[in-house]
């Protein structure tokens, strides 16, 4: 892939991670992930954001320098916004070929860098309202954001230009090739990667979004024309929208949110499959959409995405061995980390010689502060009977009646 003029002489320089990789060693990648850094020329070269250090990536990254005229040993600062490896894993590689080069970084960031690499080199700490002047009018402002995503995180803003360089925010998964600014997307391609940054915001970001709040709040102060994160599009054309998006995203912490109901399922014999019908049918009649993902099926990072758009969850699974279906609890327990918190719940499933399920929910709500607010259980021995279906028809459209009171938003 070539490098791309963000704006003048700021140049995008990226690579794809392709699908086979998976993000965080744990994040599925089906239309991978764009690492993005930014060479800003002023008399001086800064580089704000690197690259991961996989195979061929940091001299992907060498060879689009090159392209843009920029010699790598020209770059003088080193500007780490976040200290995560997918952004400064090249670094080693880059101290091979020169040592020259300062690397500017907030002070938590610097402690990061040095247990992650032992950086022998030059450095600059530096605070909110910092800055540095690399000639020819470019001129680097620091604000720190800790926590989207580790505490070390700061964003950079290049002030001629309005250009903000946020790494994590504002991001999303999804590949972008040569032609990645959303002046250049269709509307169609703007809503997958919007759709994108939802799983991405979920599996990444959402444990920290009350930071996501506090650092848009504090980035107002700001003039942005141009938003340029670490990972996906550059907001060209529209920066608000991407603002708007994350702003969106992050309300949904506190539990409300769209009016949708993520229904999680699991069955061993069928028994708990055959109540899904009903329960579909009970969240149909109110008019409330259903994202239905069977456990363990689907992989945690799409259900992740589902719940935490949802105002609602419905939770189907089987006793097992007096706890509940052992993968169900997996998916509820990573919900808690992510906190997935105050949905409106729902649980039905089945039992066979005897229950249990539900002290174990109550453990893990409790455990991870989730307070959910669940309606009465549907519970069935073995299969359910026509009459148990049908109480469990109502309870679904009971449930998406106080969805659709306690929603703050409309579908997406
Ligand atoms: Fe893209 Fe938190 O690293």
């Amino acid at each position: 892939m070539q490098a791309s003029l963000v704006t003048d002489n700021i140049y995008r320089l990226s690579a794809n991670i392709e699908s086979d990789v998976l993000f965080e060693g744990m994040w599925p990648l089906p239309h991978g992930c764009a690492m993005n850094s930014y060479v800003i020329k002023g008399r001086d070269v800064a580089i704000v954001d690197g690259v991961c250090d996989w195979d061929g990536v940091p001299e992907t990254l060498y060879a689009q320098m090159a392209e843009i005229g920029v010699d790598v040993k020209d770059i003088r600062y080193v500007i780490i916004n976040h200290t995560e490896p997918d952004h400064t894993g090249w670094i080693k590689s880059f101290q091979k070929i020169t040592n020259d080069f300062e690397v500017v970084i907030t002070q938590k960031g610097l402690e990061l860098a040095q247990a992650f690499y032992g950086l022998d080199v030059k450095y600059r700490t530096v605070r909110s309202g910092d800055s540095i002047d690399l000639g020819n009018g470019k001129k680097l402002v620091f604000e720190e954001t800790p926590n989207v995503h580790w505490p070390d995180t700061m964003v950079t803003y290049e002030a001629s230009t309005g250009t903000l360089l946020p790494c994590d925010a504002f991001g999303s998964y999804g590949s972008v090739g040569t032609a990645g600014c959303d002046d250049e997307m269709t509307e169609e391609q703007l809503q997958f990667y919007e759709e994108e940054a939802l799983r991405y915001f979920a599996n990444i970001v959402a444990r920290f979004h009350p930071s996501v709040v506090r650092a848009i709040d504090k980035l107002k102060n700001l003039d942005v024309k141009i938003i340029a994160p670490g990972h996906g599009l550059v907001w060209r054309r529209d920066p608000q929208r991407v603002v708007s998006l994350y702003q969106r995203f992050a309300s949904f912490g506190a539990g409300p949110a769209e009016p949708v109901v993520t229904v999680l399922w699991g069955s061993m014999y069928g028994n708990t499959e055959k109540a899904i019908a009903p329960l579909l049918e009970g969240l149909a009649s109110e008019g409330v959409k259903a994202i239905v993902h069977q456990v363990p099926q689907t992989h945690i990072s799409d259900i992740l995405a589902s719940a935490w758009r949802s105002t609602g969850v419905i939770l189907a699974m089987p006793t097992y061995e007096f706890k509940m279906f052992p993968p169900m609890a997996a998916v509820i327990d990573e919900l808690g980390r992510k906190m997935v918190t105050g949905k409106v719940a729902l649980r039905v499933g089945s039992f066979g010689w005897s229950g249990g399920a539900q002290r174990e929910l109550d453990e893990i709500m409790e455990h991870q502060k989730m307070k959910w607010q669940f309606l009465e259980p549907v519970e069935f021995k073995g299969a359910a009977s026509e009459e148990q279906l049908q109480l469990i028809r109502e309870r679904a459209a009971e449930l998406a009646r106080q969805v659709k009171a306690a929603a703050i938003v409309a579908a997406a």
